[in-house]
């Protein structure tokens, strides 16, 4: 029979906002979150919980889906008096808690006065509204305007502990994304304790996925790796302290046969630079359960009567159509609503690092001979690189004391930074404000602000120890020296940088109930300074880094548009390095440096067009003394920045699509799309030079098929003949075999002709 539904549309209008829409069934206790791409439907269980029906492709929203919920057959608890066969371990949850049935991961744990951790929240009432609120001190998206996004909060109660717990959803408009957090808030007149408040938990009602990572190291950050979830527990976490260069907390489940062009996926990107876990748990009902958020190992945080905690968010993004329309989906949500800076959505300044060149051993006179030459190839930004402060000749002294080394900076930066604006070029500088040495005026005064466990030995990276961001007066400390620099100089960027893990994560005369709040207010600290100077400097663009890419995640984004990709500069690396940042991240994130040849860590020598070509894709620099490279490399960085001046827009904003991934093929290629499709940019890479080889063709994506196409300013094809038959890489005009040698890369640049 034909089922008449009795809807109430709170959050649909015309015009803008109208592909997307929140809606609210009284009479089935549904809530249908939609946009063009996607549907989430959610509902309130029999018992008062928050159960999810429907995640996918869009569907009608006039459905009755709250029996769709599995009911056991033979349940070993039942969570309702009359109904037996109503079982927590069958229903696809929102929020799971503990002890009350659900024998799976649960999303919270709640210690209370006396000692349970059991609990159970039931549905009290909800909101929908308009854009989006903030999150008090953390990282998260953000509407321009409000009908960019609908709002939804669900309030629910657990009556017997006081804890409220609040489920965030925002749906856009042009996004296929909805992005979650939770609020937990002690209604109660007893303290509360949380022992785990993850951000969002999602259940699947089956198991027929992959999980796909991004894993690495220093040196070799964010390489995809695929793992099967089909049974048991599968998760990464970092407790590091900061989101790491070993597992980045950004994971897509996809179907088995989803690729890049085409298959159901789902993107799961953490929006917080602290420890973290994200966890799936196929069960043997086949249910797969995933959540993620704030790690709950060595994570305790008390909650006083009246008290709230805001869990960080998790963006999650659908898509029916393969990885390249996922991640190009993340790439425009990251860049118009988390992106904040003067450089949102605006070409990047192309710049020159001193750090590869000289490291700590330089003086003014260096320095300006650097920029100079610089000046002279076209770039537009220096940035001085670690060493300008304190003693800061190695890496044993000098983090802490941010005033100038005036041995070698006899003007200051203040003098410095006027002498690199005479030249032409703005200034920028490098800081690593998180840490100290033990050889430091700052230490010295203060041996009780760094992170230290009693009577253990301080562990050393880098020679360095870790201050307590956790405590505002380090915090106050900090930015107080930082201001006095910043303001008194001509400073156009800074380049954060922080380069260790956290260990021994103890809070020097903080009381024992409150240590496992550290490694959270530890990263609110960083926050809160980011903002502080942000708000300070709005002009200033900043750029995250720790050792390379081990801190690269959207909680940055939020604060610094830009983040140091890799230590590892060398060309053949970086394809794949900034092959796999892509799944997760947009290419205006990524830092990446031309740098000198043979490379640095690698020892690997590679033209320089060669690893331009590479460089090209992220926010473009040289990593490298100028003045010590051939004339006619010289000649070719200065086409070099004329080109990327050309073609920066649609390098870091164009519609990036992977084509050949470089871990499983010789040749890997990927390329950017301008939004009309008249302009595009394919770029191959070789790994190996085989003699003697075959054909070679590579299926392009995103063009116009009913357009010619020039390829480097030769050919006359179309764009369906393009992205069906791919271009060419061995034909009359590129026998590329005959001259190339192993490691080359090679660019093809497209324009459209003629329109149909
Ligand atoms: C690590 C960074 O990744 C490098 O680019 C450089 O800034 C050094 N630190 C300086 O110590």
């Amino acid at each position: 029979m034909f089922y008449i539904i009795n809807i109430m549309i709170i959050a649909k209008k015309k015009g803008k906002g109208e592909n997307m829409g929140i809606i609210f069934n009284e009479q089935e206790k549904q809530f249908h979150i939609f946009n063009k791409s996607l549907s989430y439907v959610i509902g309130i269980c029999q018992d008062g919980d928050i159960g999810q029906l429907y995640f996918g492709k869009p569907i009608r929203t006039d459905q009755k889906l709250q029996d769709y919920q599995s009911y056991g057959i033979r349940p070993l608890c039942c969570n309702e008096k009359d109904d037996e066969k109503y079982t927590k371990e069958l229903a696809l949850l929102e929020y799971p808690s503990f002890g009350d049935g659900d024998f799976g991961s649960s999303a919270y744990e709640v210690l209370q006065d006396n000692g349970s951790r059991v609990s159970k929240f039931t549905y009290q009432f909800h909101r929908i509204y308009k854009g989006k609120k903030p999150i008090p001190g953390l990282p998260a998206t953000y509407t321009n305007e409000d009908e960019e996004a609908d709002s939804l909060e669900i309030v629910c109660r657990d009556l017997i502990s006081g804890l409220e717990v609040t489920l965030c959803y925002t749906v856009w408009e042009n996004y296929s994304a909805i992005c979650r957090h939770t609020k937990l808030k002690n209604t109660g007149d007893k303290k509360l304790k949380l022992e785990q408040a993850l951000s969002c938990n999602v259940d699947f009602p089956d198991t027929n996925f992959t999980w796909l990572q991004f894993e690495g190291a220093w040196g070799r950050e964010r390489s995809p790796k695929e793992r099967d979830i089909s049974s048991g527990i599968t998760a990464i976490e970092s407790l590091r302290g900061h989101s790491s260069a070993n597992y980045n907390p950004f994971v897509i489940i996809k179907r088995k046969n989803a690729d890049d062009f085409q298959g159901e996926a789902f993107g799961f990107n953490l929006v917080y630079s602290g420890n973290y876990i994200a966890k799936t748990q196929a069960d043997t009902f086949g249910k797969l359960r995933f959540n993620m958020g704030i790690n709950p190992k060595w994570f305790q945080w008390p909650l006083e009567p009246g008290e709230e905690f805001n869990t960080p968010e998790v963006i999650i993004t659908y898509t029916s159509n393969g990885l390249n329309d996922l991640s190009q989906n993340i790439h425009r949500l990251m860049n118009n609503n988390l992106v904040r800076s003067a450089y949102k959505n605006k070409p990047r300044p192309i710049l020159l690092n001193n750090w590869e060149a000289t490291e700590m051993d330089f003086d003014e006179e260096k320095i300006l001979k650097i920029a100079r030459k610089g000046k002279e190839a076209g770039v537009e930004l220096f940035v001085l690189d670690d060493g300008w402060f304190g003693k800061r000749n190695d890496d044993f002294a000098g983090l802490g004391d941010w005033y100038v080394n005036t041995d070698k900076l006899p003007d200051g930066i203040s003098g410095l930074s006027k002498k690199i604006n005479e030249l032409g070029l703005k200034f920028g500088l490098w800081i690593e404000p998180e840490m100290v040495n033990e050889d430091s005026d700052m230490y010295r005064q203060h041996p009780d602000w760094v992170l230290a466990a009693p009577y253990r030995p301080r562990t050393l990276g880098r020679h360095q120890m870790v201050l307590d961001y956790s405590k505002p007066e380090v915090v106050d400390n900090i930015y107080d020296q930082l201001y006095a620099v910043i303001s008194t100089a001509s400073i156009d960027y800074i380049k954060w940088d922080m380069n260790r893990s956290i260990t021994e994560c103890y809070s020097q005369d903080v009381a024992r109930d409150k240590q496992g709040m550290t490694y959270h207010k530890y990263i609110m600290g960083v926050y809160s300074l980011y903002e502080r100077l942000r708000k300070a400097f709005p002009h200033i663009l900043f750029e995250s880094c720790a050792s390379g890419g081990a801190r690269f995640d959207a909680g940055m984004l939020y604060y610094a548009p830009q983040a140091w990709c890799s230590d590892d500069t060398d060309g053949h690396e970086r394809v794949k390095i900034q092959y796999g940042t892509s799944y997760g991240y947009p290419v205006s994130m990524v830092g990446s440096h031309v740098s000198a040849s043979p490379n640095l860590q690698t020892h690997r020598a590679m033209t320089i067009d060669g690893r331009a070509n590479v460089a090209y894709y992220g926010t473009f620099g040289y990593e490298l003394d100028l003045n010590e490279i051939s004339e006619e490399d010289f000649e070719s960085v200065k086409e070099q920045i004329k080109f990327m001046k050309e073609y920066r827009e649609l390098f870091q904003y164009g519609n990036y699509y992977r084509l050949q991934s470089p871990f499983e093929n010789n040749i890997s290629a990927w390329m950017v799309v301008s939004d009309d499709r008249q302009t595009a940019i394919v770029t191959t890479h070789k790994t190996e030079n085989i003699p003697n080889w075959g054909i070679e063709r590579i299926k392009l994506q995103g063009l116009n098929p009913d357009i010619v196409y020039t390829i480097n300013d030769k050919d006359d094809i179309y764009g369906d003949y393009l992205m069906n038959a791919g271009i060419s890489l061995m034909n009359k005009e590129r026998h590329w075999y005959e001259s190339d040698g192993d490691y080359t890369t090679h660019m093809y640049i497209l324009k459209g002709k003629v329109t149909k």
